[in-house]
């Protein structure tokens, strides 16, 4: 059998202090099963100069091999390019996007620096899988050192429709890097029709019915394959953490009101700004709520050398305290905001306990906390999710109430609703969303992905001219 090769920015080693994120929730059950080699950057910087071997650490199956980063390359490649640059992008925020071409480069660079350190550690009976915006120039890098094996990307974001990646200075250089690969995955059907469109334009790439693209001699498979969890594991998770002592705590601290939750990284895309303006307007409008609700936000500071994320920091404080100071009771406080991680026990046993997840990314590319809370519900006394139309869980979980992310007085009503829902209602839709994910699985997405790699990659005739 071929060995899997997973390339990623982050690499999430068991021992390591694993990061709040959806690549690694998806991605650890597939490694650990399945076994392989998992590489890319190591999370540290170096304080020399940019080292050439891997440090390798093996656990199980899998063998890690990580790479520190250079502070400037970390500067220009993670912070100012990949996320200054493509998350804005991928998540069709402009106005969020900064750009310069320094850091571009710098991004190019250390997608071919990653390539030399991972090409001798490869065999040529491997499958390689690249993931995510960071690594949009790993496939054609590899190609041009010689690199025959299969090589699979996924992109866990969205992708933009043409005109908006347009709006990034030699985006077109990346779409031709994509086409380096043999399968193009993203996670919605949207996501897959956005970037073949883009092929087609700015590439030349011919259309293939069933979603493929033809490119010369070279046949591309481009499909949607939305990322799933364990509903199952974290079900009982829930179940679990709900009866322990920090859910207890948290329990009796409620005194009775109801619990409105929200987990997140604290990111700009994540629509916290805007969900913590919901929440206020539906304690100015309805009273009836003051003391009888609680909003406790656990968001994650994430990426905090980048402006942007220290901004929203700032402002998320400021709002919060805001809302305390204005709206609040001597004996209420309507929101507790934590910029912590908070382990996955506590988060799937306080998901059990809150009558509402709020989850309204602004755009996100699927949203496995929205997957997490629908898996945490007593089936017998569900809460309500509340999501974004505009992530990609909201294509499989449509029974949730969906609602517009920039919208507070939407968001207000959403609350409202939710808060006043009739049990054989919240069971109904919590049903609707269980038979969504109840079937599908972290490992299944990860073997259905693998499992197209291997028919992919064929060559084709190119077709006869008329
Ligand atoms: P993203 O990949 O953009 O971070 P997802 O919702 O797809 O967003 O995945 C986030 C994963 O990280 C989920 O499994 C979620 O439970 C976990 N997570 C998110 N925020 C926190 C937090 N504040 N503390 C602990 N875990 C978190
Ligand atoms: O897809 C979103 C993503 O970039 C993942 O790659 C990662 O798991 C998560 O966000 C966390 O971000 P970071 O690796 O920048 O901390």
């Amino acid at each position: 059998m071929s060995r899997l090769v997973v390339v990623s920015n982050r690499v999430s080693i068991p021992t390591g202090d694993a990061k709040a994120g959806g690549l690694a929730v998806a991605l650890n059950d597939l490694m650990e099963r399945q076994g392989g080699l998992w590489f890319g950057w190591s999370g540290h910087t170096s304080t020399g100069s940019a080292t050439t071997t891997p440090a390798l650490v093996q656990h199980g199956a899998v063998d890690y091999a990580t790479v520190d980063l250079t502070p400037e390359e970390l500067e220009l490649y993670y912070n100012n390019f990949s996320n200054g640059t493509l998350w804005p992008l991928m998540h069709s925020l402009p106005e969020q996007m900064n750009f310069d071409r320094r850091s571009l480069q710098g991004y190019r660079a250390v997608n071919m620096r990653l390539a030399d350190v991972l090409v001798p550690l490869l065999r040529s009976t491997d499958t390689i899988w690249v993931h995510d915006y960071h690594l949009l120039a790993m496939a054609a890098s590899l190609r041009a050192r010689n690199v025959t094996c299969p090589i699979g990307f996924f992109l866990h974001t969205p992708f933009p429709s043409p005109d908006m990646l347009s709006s990034v200075p030699e985006a077109s250089q990346f779409i031709r890097d994509l086409l380096s690969a043999d399968l193009l995955g993203f996670q919605t059907a949207n996501d897959a029709e956005n970037f073949a469109a883009s092929a087609q334009r700015i590439a030349g790439a011919a259309r293939l019915a069933g979603g493929g693209l033809q490119l010369g001699n070279r046949q591309i498979r481009v499909g949607a394959f939305p990322v799933e969890i364990d509903p199952h594991d974290f079900a009982e998770m829930a179940e679990q953490a709900h009866g322990n002592a920090e859910t207890a705590r948290l329990r009796r601290s409620l005194d009775g009101q109801s619990l409105i939750l929200g987990v997140d990284r604290m990111d700009p895309t994540k629509g916290l700004r805007h969900r913590l303006a919901g929440y206020r307007r539906l304690l100015e409008t309805r009273n009836q709520w003051s003391r009888q609700t609680t909003f406790l936000q656990i968001a994650a500071a994430s990426r905090q050398d980048v402006d942007a994320y220290q901004t929203l920091r700032d402002d998320l404080e400021g709002s919060a305290g805001a809302i305390n100071a204005t709206l609040g009771e001597a004996d209420w406080t309507p929101i507790r905001l934590i910029s912590r991680g908070v382990g996955r026990d506590a988060i799937a046993g306080f998901m059990r306990e809150a009558r509402i997840g709020l989850v309204t990314p602004l755009r996100d590319g699927m949203n496995l906390v929205a997957k997490e809370y629908v898996a945490a519900q007593d089936p017998d006394d569900p809460g309500v999710l509340v999501l974004s139309k505009f992530a990609g869980a909201a294509r499989q979980l449509g029974a949730a109430i969906l609602v517009n992310p920039v919208d507070p007085d939407e968001i207000a009503d959403a609350l409202d609703l939710a808060l006043r829902m009739s049990r054989p209602e919240r069971q109904d839709r919590w049903k609707a969303c269980w038979e969504a994910i109840k079937d599908a699985s972290a490992l299944g997405w990860g073997r259905s992905f693998v499992s197209a790699l291997s028919r992919a990659g064929t060559e084709v005739p190119r077709p006869a001219r008329p």
